[in-house]
């Protein structure tokens, strides 16, 4: 076997990918994005995957989140505002009320392409190619905007170096700041949630003011003004990741410059397929899918693929099974990787097992079973003694109405108010801080019973 080469994929299948109609376009992008500066930096990556060691290990939490798609129209400073402020304060939710340190790693800057279940669409007897994602091609329904466009890719680039540049603002620049607990509750829907919200800052920011007055904290701790903030993507289109891939210079190994972690989607994780050789071969943190058609053999062959070191926080299992079937595919999956001995962070996503049509026609996901998949997850690791190590889903900051149910009660007949998301309904900010409670509630009740466990040991 010789050194794996980043262009290694283009000899295997590969499926959900476009076929470009114009070769000559397609290289003359690749070329150029080969030039332009990585999105990210390896000792970021690096970062990011000590981090995820810990979440492997029970020691932190990842809460990945953000758009299904992010679109070119959409693309706004606010936008970008809005779903970190949401995932700062769902982390805020899990730190505090957990204990536990949170990894806070976005689906943004870069999650444009999109696996789709079937490779075209038809509306009133007319029969178009799918929209897959505003890197490849567009979303209206007219023969022209589905024609892939290679040229899509520079756009894509240029926004996710957008959306990092103000992500990185936001995360050093003051905005995370703690003291802010406070300011970040503003423009909240009244409700109960909100409230307990409330009254969480108001507790934090009495123990800073504590810490202040008693000089265990200086007023410019770097801890408590900032915060590490990571994005990830499905890494779907190939010519794309390549194009960013790169040697980095202190070890010598290729790192994805697209983004801190990339995932391999439930439909193009094939052990022999173009994605699964495209992430073996680059040292970021990769994420798994794991869906109902995930066999055990199958885990077996990508544990190894994808970690044939077994270094702990370089791959994360996202389990996406469907509210009512966790318990029928986790505990298999948990066996194998517990024969093979791997080191893996196992991560929840709620979202994508649960999506459903509304009565109304809207593609929706029931916010109870996104909940309830969340309490199988952590009952299945309860009860296999393993660690429930972080959760997966699609939000957003803005006040969308696409997933029904929580607080504000979304229902069937509200779908069509606000239903913004190009591609799969996603929680708006209400439900996700809900989200964030329950969480917080599941691993707090997880840390009794592990104290409870010991006391009992150590009585023994
Ligand atoms: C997604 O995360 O948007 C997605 C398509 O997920 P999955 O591959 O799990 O279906
Ligand atoms: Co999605």
């Amino acid at each position: 076997m010789g050194q794996w080469q980043k262009t290694d994929w283009r000899k295997k299948p590969r499926i959900q990918m476009p076929d470009y109609t114009d070769q000559d376009v397609l290289k003359t992008v690749e070329g150029k994005l080969a030039k332009y500066p990585p999105l990210v930096f390896a000792g970021e990556a690096r970062n990011l995957k000590s981090e995820l060691a810990k979440a492997s290990r029970g020691d932190a939490f990842l809460l990945q989140g953000g758009d299904c798609a992010e679109s070119f129209d959409q693309f706004t400073a606010d936008g970008i505002r809005d779903t970190f402020k949401v995932m700062l304060q769902m982390a805020m939710v899990l730190t505090f009320g957990a204990k536990v340190p949170v990894v806070k790693l976005g689906r943004m800057a870069g999650q444009f392409a999109k696996p789709r279940s079937a490779a075209t669409e038809v509306q009133n007897g007319v029969e178009l190619p799918s929209y897959r994602g505003d890197i490849i091609n567009e979303l209206d329904f007219t023969s022209e905007a589905r024609i892939p466009d290679p040229n899509k890719m520079l756009q894509a680039y240029t926004q996710s170096a957008a959306t990092l540049n103000l992500l990185r603002a936001f995360s050093t620049g003051g905005y995370a700041d703690m003291h802010q607990v406070h300011s970040w509750t503003l423009g909240f829907a009244e409700s109960n949630k909100a409230s307990r919200y409330r009254e969480m800052a108001t507790r934090i920011s009495d123990a800073l003011d504590f810490m202040n007055a008693s000089g265990l904290a200086s007023a410019d701790n770097h801890q408590m003004r900032t915060v590490d903030f990571y994005v990830s993507h499905e890494a779907l289109l190939l010519e794309y990741e390549e194009a960013l891939t790169r040697v980095d210079s202190t070890t010598g190994a290729w790192l994805a410059g697209s983004g801190h972690m990339i995932w391999i989607g439930d439909r193009t994780r094939q052990p022999d397929g173009a994605h699964v050789e495209f992430c073996s071969g680059v040292q970021n943190p990769i994420g798994l899918k794991c869906g109902p058609s995930m066999t055990q053999e199958d885990l077996k062959i990508l544990l190894k693929k994808l970690n044939p070191k077994n270094e702990a926080g370089r791959l994360t299992l996202i389990a996406r099974f469907g509210a009512g079937k966790v318990g029928d595919h986790l505990p298999g999956l948990i066996k194998t990787v517990q024969e093979e001995g791997a080191n893996v962070v196992w991560c929840c996503d709620a979202m994508h097992g649960n999506t459903i049509k509304s009565s109304t026609g809207f593609k929706t996901r029931p916010f109870d079973n996104v909940l309830r998949e969340v309490q199988e997850f952590f009952a299945v690791h309860k009860s296999e003694g393993t660690i429930p190590g972080g959760v997966h889903f699609e939000m957003t900051g803005q006040d969308v109405t696409e997933c029904t149910g929580g607080i504000g009660a979304v229902s069937d007949e509200d779908l069509s108010k606000r239903y913004h998301t190009a591609c799969d309904p996603r929680l708006n900010a209400s439900q996700s801080l809900e989200l964030a409670f329950l969480v917080a509630d599941e691993l707090v009740a997880l840390r009794d019973q592990k104290r409870a466990a010991s006391q009992v040991e150590a009585a023994e």
